[in-house]
């Protein structure tokens, strides 16, 4: 076989075959292939895209080019879930306790921040003494004892994606929704839960900023998963507002633990009684409406937070913080952004990647990959869409250990804010549902 051969084919809009995919990918990641053939490809790819099948195969064999995680030593039924990144996404540390409850483990690996969005893993590091590296065997007990458990990612879980990713990211290939699906569904297969709830968001503070192609990335995810016997289901979420009201690690512990307690804002709960509803019925829990009635049940009778605290213990934390938010370290300068101008109206617009900018010039995340994070820091927002709003208002207020970042991040938040006399028209959490063969739209 040649790879000439093979990107002649994907060039002039050919199938390739499951023994060419197998071949390209194999040989790309033990270098016999060389990055400029595979650009060429990636190029193809990007122009020609591919069908289901084709993309099945090459996501199960970037897949296999490294650990599968084996998680048989874990009883009952695992499901992962998976978030394409957004702005004050906390939902992972809310929706698992819920379903931990119900006995379905949840053994995830989750990301730190990447660019404006935020990532579990830096939030859990908030919680002091927490750890989120563990051995397989320390991981494995941890889901047996509570149910559930959150770590870095660690092993060697796709290093084709690693490979591909990398040059996708010189070759300005990265945009390509079916390399995109391969690239999250080789990890999302390698790392080996049963079923797979995946919460694509769409909007100006996600990856996919507009509906059809947030549900084409989902349905191409949801055909991998299926193909690749793991029951997957995808929610397209919205990201044109932030989650909840609080952006920054600590505040949005803090927030899942209001949340969990059942005080949480009304959005962040809800959009979490759907995800945690659709883990339980990909679970086999009952059919959608009962299981979304019991996710909300485990909120209101307390077991959701009980199971948050015993996740905190079994990975090293201070459940003291857990049980008493005000313990939490709180940031050393804060400013209130207010409205100066002349103006009554309606937030209309959030630019929520603007916003997540404006969180992480104030320390919440890294401007470089080295960089700190200041825990504390963040924004707290008083006002989201559609509120009203006056001259004199307080929109949100900044937290930061560095007195120097606040009038920038100010700046930027108030350049990330729209306001207009109309009320604004209002927009569902979940635009639609994606399950095999079916988009059910909101
Ligand atoms: N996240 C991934 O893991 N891969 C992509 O290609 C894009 C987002």
């Amino acid at each position: 076989m040649r790879m000439y051969d093979l990107i002649h084919k994907k060039r002039n809009n050919e199938e390739l075959t499951n023994e060419e995919i197998e071949y390209m990918i194999n040989h790309y990641v033990s270098g016999e292939i060389p990055d400029y053939q595979m650009s060429a490809m990636l190029m193809a790819i990007y122009f020609n895209g591919m069908n289901d099948r084709e993309l099945s195969t090459m996501t199960n064999v970037m897949a296999q080019s490294g650990d599968m995680v084996d998680l048989s030593s874990i009883e009952g039924i695992k499901v992962d879930k998976h978030s394409t990144g957004g702005v004050g996404d906390k939902t992972t540390l809310i929706i698992a306790p819920i379903v931990a409850y119900y006995g379905v483990k949840v053994a995830k690996m989750s990301g730190r921040g990447l660019g404006h969005t935020g990532g579990t893993v830096d939030k859990m590091e908030a919680i002091p003494g927490l750890k989120t590296n563990f051995t397989q065997e320390e991981f494995f007990n941890i889901v047996n004892k509570t149910g559930i458990s959150v770590i870095g990612q660690s092993g060697n879980l796709a290093p084709a994606d690693k490979k591909l990713y990398a040059l996708r990211d010189v070759t300005a290939t990265v945009e390509s929704i079916p390399l995109i699906a391969a690239s999250i569904m080789s990890k999302k297969l390698a790392a080996g839960s049963d079923c797979i709830l995946l919460d694509v968001k769409t909007g100006s503070g996600a990856f996919m900023k507009t509906l059809d192609d947030s549900i084409n990335l989902a349905q191409k995810m949801v055909s991998i998963g299926e193909n690749c016997g793991r029951k997957t289901v995808a929610l397209i979420t919205d990201m044109d507002i932030p989650l909840g009201n609080n952006i920054g690690n600590t505040l949005e512990i803090k927030e899942v633990i209001e949340t969990l307690k059942g005080n949480g804002p009304k959005d962040l709960t809800e959009i979490c009684i759907k995800l945690a509803g659709n883990m339980l019925y990909l679970a086999n829990k009952g059919n959608i409406d009962e299981c979304e009635k019991m996710a909300k049940e485990a909120i209101e009778n307390g077991y959701a937070f009980q199971k948050l605290v015993e996740m905190v213990e079994a990975q090293g934390g201070n459940i003291e913080y857990i049980k008493n938010p005000e313990k939490f370290e709180k940031a050393r300068y804060s400013l209130d952004v207010i409205l100066n101008e002349d103006v009554a109206g309606y937030i209309s617009f959030m630019d929520t990647e603007g916003l997540g900018i404006a969180s992480t010039m104030l320390g919440a995340g890294r401007e470089t990959k080295d960089d700190i994070i200041d825990f504390s820091a963040g924004i707290i927002l008083n006002k989201k869409v559609g509120d009203k709003v006056k001259k004199g208002d307080v929109l949100c207020t900044l937290y930061t250990n560095d007195n120097s970042k606040l009038e920038n991040s100010k700046k930027k938040v108030l350049s990330s804010i729209s306001i207009d006399k109309d009320k604004p028209k209002e927009i569902p959490l979940i635009f639609a549902r994606i399950e095999k063969n079916n988009v059910e739209k909101s």
